[in-house]
């Protein structure tokens, strides 16, 4: 796959910089205008720093500093830094959910680095969507691209205790709401529980996507577990920031990189993390800009052959430190080598088999070996049937086992409100066997597909000391989060999906091991429901809610906007 190694004359840059023009006249004119002198760029590639900074982002607040680091690489290795701030995708700040803004921020990436002189990108991110939405826009842009990860911040810590992000909120949540902790203890656990820079701690979204972009082999090898505090961390921003440089002259693309093999590694490591189901819409979004045919059935064929290895929340036991002293995702990966496409090539120029070969696990209680895993199969299961007959997610690996397979009522919440008035009514109808169900949280009907799918168990039943039930929605949920949760239902009820159609009492069929996920009505009454069913009134009139709402499309296509699917190309500026 070698290809000619690039001249001056090949970049991009060059058109702005190099040629002699009136508009090359300006370009040099108000970059000196900036302090910089001709050495600075002359003969070298401009390397856009795709930064996701923001004082509003906790995940991110180290990229201030970051960013001068992946700088004093470039400057290293003879390239020519410059950063761009993009819209931060802050997870704990944003309504009503960061995933309506995911392909907002694709679109800027990719813009960004058209329009400007970019000859190579390094993509800054790490919370939940912001991982997935660069990687979509570098990879339809395709100029050589490195994925800087934000990495995880360390432990949470409440009376010795470890905490992990979100997992324990809604633990300790449900036990303040019994009665089983102090208000002072809870209050105690909010001042422990995020304690430095760096993403979420458990395997929640920010964790698997970072991996799934090592995996992809988008980082450095070892990056995505390294914690945001540690100066390893900066360390690798800095080798991050001269590799790009020789990745221009080199033209290894994101089209070299991300490749079917590809996904199928990152899809494989998802699995034996257990992580976080919303991979299973992230990985088959990043997979349409670029060609690659990955769906549901890929993720469930993959998930029935690979080991769940990482004991670490919600799943499992540990945190992301925890895995980054325990050898991190090349550790990991060293125990599924029988598993991977060894022999593709990542951002290091070498391939994955070589970058991996040293790797090796310090810990078995964090990082099982294949042949002790904590499951035979992987994380999450794709789920088909008369409620979802376009597909639905479930993490196998969090929920109570006796809820596999289980028949119930359905309790049905026609929304978000509904449910937070109705769930802990002492009068609501419901059982610990009940399925609750909610409607319209979907891609449209969120909009943006909220984290509600872990929905609350009602007060009634956690004091019976019930702690997992049943419980279906078309929304996602945190990755942070835990049980008996299918998710992601298609087609969405907000567009007369079957999931529009169950009423109060009506039996469902949940059945993991045959990936069944269905209501007990026939046909003719499925029918008839819908005959009499009419569409909510859209949610936006203006601005890029209306633009979401014209252009998104369900889960199981990945939730992209349908005019960035795709490899069309796309012409680059004109000159003048
Ligand atoms: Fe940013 Fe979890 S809130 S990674």
């Amino acid at each position: 796959m070698t290809k000619p190694r690039k001249r001056y004359e090949d970049l991009r840059s060059y058109r702005w910089y190099g040629v002699d023009d009136l508009r090359s006249f300006g370009h040099r004119s108000r970059t000196l205008q900036m302090g910089y002198s001709r050495e600075d760029w002359a003969g070298k590639p401009v390397i856009g720093i795709v930064n996701t900074w923001s004082e509003i982002n906790p995940c991110h607040s180290h990229f201030k500093q970051r960013a001068e680091e992946v700088k004093r690489g470039i400057w290293q290795a003879g390239g020519f830094p410059v950063e761009m701030p993009a819209i931060s995708l802050s997870e704990p700040m944003q309504k009503p959910t960061t995933m309506l803004y995911r392909n907002l921020l694709a679109m800027e990436c990719e813009e960004l680095l058209r329009s400007y002189p970019c000859d190579g990108a390094v993509l800054m991110g790490g919370c939940d969507k912001t991982t997935p939405a660069l990687l979509m826009g570098a990879a339809s842009m395709n100029i050589p691209s490195i994925f800087v990860p934000a990495g995880p911040m360390l432990r949470g810590n409440w009376r010795g205790k470890s905490l992990g992000s979100g997992s324990d909120t809604w633990k300790y949540w449900a036990e303040l709401k019994v009665g089983n902790i102090t208000r002072k203890d809870w209050d105690e656990i909010e001042d422990g529980i995020a304690r430095t820079p760096g993403t979420c701690m458990t395997m929640g979204t920010a964790p698997t996507m970072m991996s799934s972009a090592e995996a992809l082999g988008m980082t450095l090898p070892g990056a995505s577990a390294i914690p945001a505090a540690d100066s390893n961390h900066a360390r690798m921003a800095s080798l991050t920031g001269r590799r790009i440089v020789d990745m221009v002259w080199e033209d290894l693309t994101p089209t070299d990189v991300m490749t079917e093999q590809a996904f199928e590694n990152a899809i494989t490591v998802v699995m034996a993390l257990g992580g976080s189901t919303n991979a299973a819409v992230h990985l088959v979004a990043m997979a349409g800009r670029l060609g690659v045919p990955i769906d549901l059935e890929r993720f469930d064929a993959i998930s029935r052959r690979t080991p769940w290895l990482a004991d670490i929340r919600p799943s499992g036991r540990f945190l992301m430190e925890d895995f980054y002293y325990a050898g991190g995702l090349p550790a990991m990966m060293s125990e599924l080598k029988d598993k991977l496409h060894l022999d593709a090539v990542t951002v290091s120029g070498k391939t994955l088999g070589e970058d991996i070969a040293d790797a090796d696990v310090y810990n078995e209680e964090v990082i099982h070996r294949a042949k002790s895993p904590l499951s035979a199969e992987g994380g999450l299961a794709t789920l088909r049937g008369n409620l979802a007959p376009d597909g639905a997610v479930i993490k196998q690996s969090a929920c109570d086992p006796s809820l596999l397979k289980h028949t119930g009522p359905a309790v049905v919440f026609k929304d978000y409100n509904d449910m937070s008035a109705r769930v802990d009514d002492p009068d609501l109808d419901v059982t610990k066997d009940s399925v609750l169900i909610l409607q319209n949280a979907g891609p449209q009907g969120g909009p943006g597909m909220p984290e509600w799918g872990m929905l609350p168990i009602p007060k009634k039943i956690l004091e019976t000391g019930v702690r997992d039930m049943v419980r279906i929605s078309d929304a996602r949920m945190s990755g942070t989060s835990y049980g008996t949760c299918v998710l992601h239902v298609a087609p969405e009820s907000f567009v007369g999906g079957p999931l529009a159609l169950v009423k109060d009492g009506d039996m469902v069929t949940l059945d993991v091991q045959e990936r069944i996920l269905r209501v007990e009505i026939t046909e003719e009454e499925m029918a008839k429901r819908k005959a009499a069913w009419t569409p909510p009134q859209r949610k936006f009139e203006r601005g890029f809610g209306q633009i979401y709402a014209n252009h998104i499309t369900q889960a199981d296509k990945g939730c992209d906007f349908d005019v960035l699917m795709g490899t069309a190309p796309t012409p680059e500026p004109e000159i003048h």
